[in-house]
């Protein structure tokens, strides 16, 4: 395609480092699209004759139904997807194929069609996003009364219900949707026409092209246009940040999947076995979306470091930007996938929620709060006073309800019966109704909200 001024052929080695086709050839769908956009302008603005344009649209379709049927050869002569396609062309329908190349360069080629191969990947989590919220609010509405103990440094700290604990991932998933979405709107312009860096002389039709897939206009400046990857690198600080959401609660399963916690069990279908310990169901898909979590922050930052100091405009290192989103992009809908498998299809274990919350004193902040509410104590002393009141229930090995009044009494003459009505977890959830607060009645609000935007 280039050797026009070379004598001799590139070193095997060359030819190796310098070949992208044996990962950019996943652009196939992207670049014939681009192309065919491409020359349609050129036919409609006199570039090339309506004639040829026609041949040239007509031959792109046969390379893609090539594509679709056979798959893209790895020719590392060939060098790339873009040079990968016009050969293909010119084997379809001979030497006009190589007027679709005027007043373009393969540097706004490949920065459009990587845009769009983005483009769909956004649109492709955004959707899988969706059905995971649809999984966290359904077991959520299902258990919108369930207690469990809510953890602060992963010690017992306050009961809660489990469906605001998964609602706390829906609203986590709310915003890595609109970051995906921000990402998508701010990248959709076309850099096609930019052509190698400066533009071009032929009178081409920037918004034509530009319409034609989809994007909201051209790209405002050529150098601009050809040489950032700001859009690959928002959509991997999307993906790190919903990857990093996911492995929290890929963490709570493992954790909670153990048997000194016994909250949750996985279903057959999301365990596997071990080949020595019969007894073993190990929760490896979610110990996997926690891993992947890493390799995902590290194409993030894979990207960034390539980006880093690259003068304008196009440079081959921008070659590498592709890697890096691809493998970010499979490993996360892998994981959206597995979470919402997960979610779906768990047993959570009520029993052993409520047991633990109710063993973990959980309620004594309900207790404090009573002392400055019914009884007139400050905050401080009311701190004190309950942590005495701990301190027996441990001693004897009760739960804070399980005390005699006589005995509370003996700690503090100013209470009376009616503090039991606080101190069972159920009663503590259901007096937690601030505004965002566990309380069942508002998470059963919370889930109806969410249903309502959906
Ligand atoms: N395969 C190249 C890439 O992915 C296409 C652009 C090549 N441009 C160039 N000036 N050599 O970046």
């Amino acid at each position: 395609m280039w050797g026009g001024r070379f004598a001799e052929g590139p070193a095997a080695v060359m030819r190796e480092i310098n070949a992208s086709i044996p990962f950019d050839k996943r652009l196939w769908r992207q670049d014939v699209a681009g192309s065919k956009a491409h020359v349609a302008m050129l036919g409609r603005q006199g570039i090339v004759s309506a004639e040829d344009a026609a041949t040239i649209a007509a031959g792109l379709d046969l390379v893609a139904a090539d594509y679709e049927a056979n798959g893209v050869h790895e020719d590392l002569a060939l060098e790339d997807i873009h040079m990968q396609t016009e050969a293909r062309l010119a084997d379809a329908i001979g030497p006009v194929a190589g007027r679709l190349h005027t007043a373009r360069s393969r540097n706004d080629q490949v920065a459009t069609d990587f845009k769009l191969w983005v483009r769909d990947a956004i649109d492709q989590v955004i959707a899988a996003l969706a059905g995971f919220q649809a999984a966290l609010l359904t077991r959520a509405a299902e258990h919108a009364d369930t207690v469990m103990p809510g953890f602060t440094h992963l010690q017992s700290a306050q009961p809660v219900t489990l469906g605001h604990h998964l609602m706390a991932y829906h609203e986590m998933i709310a915003r890595d949707r609109s970051r995906f979405a921000d990402a998508r709107g701010r990248m959709n312009r076309s850099p096609l026409g930019s052509a190698a860096l400066a533009g071009t002389g032929f009178p081409i039709d920037r918004a034509m092209t530009a319409a034609a897939l989809g994007f909201d206009g051209p790209t405002r400046n050529s150098l601009d246009g050809v040489s950032d990857r700001d859009f690959a690198i928002d959509y991997l600080a999307s993906a790190t940040q919903c990857a990093l959401h996911l492995s929290r609660l890929a963490e709570e399963f493992v954790l909670w999947a153990s048997q000194p916690f016994g909250f949750v069990s996985l279903s057959d279908q999301w365990s596997t076995g071990s080949s020595i310990m019969p007894q073993k169901r190990n929760p490896d898909a979610a110990e996997l979306v926690r891993g992947h979590a890493g390799r995902i922050m590290g194409c993030m930052t894979a990207l960034m470091v390539t980006m880093k100091g690259l003068p304008l405009a196009y440079s081959k290192d921008m070659q590498d930007d592709k890697p890096p989103v691809f493998e970010a992009h499979d490993l996360l809908a892998l994981s959206i996938a597995a979470m919402t498998g997960m979610v779906e299809s768990a047993t959570f274990r009520a029993d052993r929620m409520r047991a633990a919350a109710e063993a973990g004193f959980s309620t004594a902040t309900d207790l404090a709060d009573w002392l400055v509410r019914e009884a007139g104590l400050p905050f401080r002393e009311a701190h004190h006073v309950t942590g005495r009141t701990v301190k027996l229930a441990e001693e004897r090995g009760v739960a804070l309800d399980a005390l005699p009044l006589g005995d509370l009494q003996a700690i503090d003459a100013r209470i009376d019966a009616r503090v039991y009505d606080v101190l069972s977890v159920d009663a503590s959830v259901a007096s937690r109704t601030s505004f965002g607060g566990t309380a069942p009645v508002n998470v059963r609000a919370a889930i109806a909200a969410a249903r309502e935007e959906s």
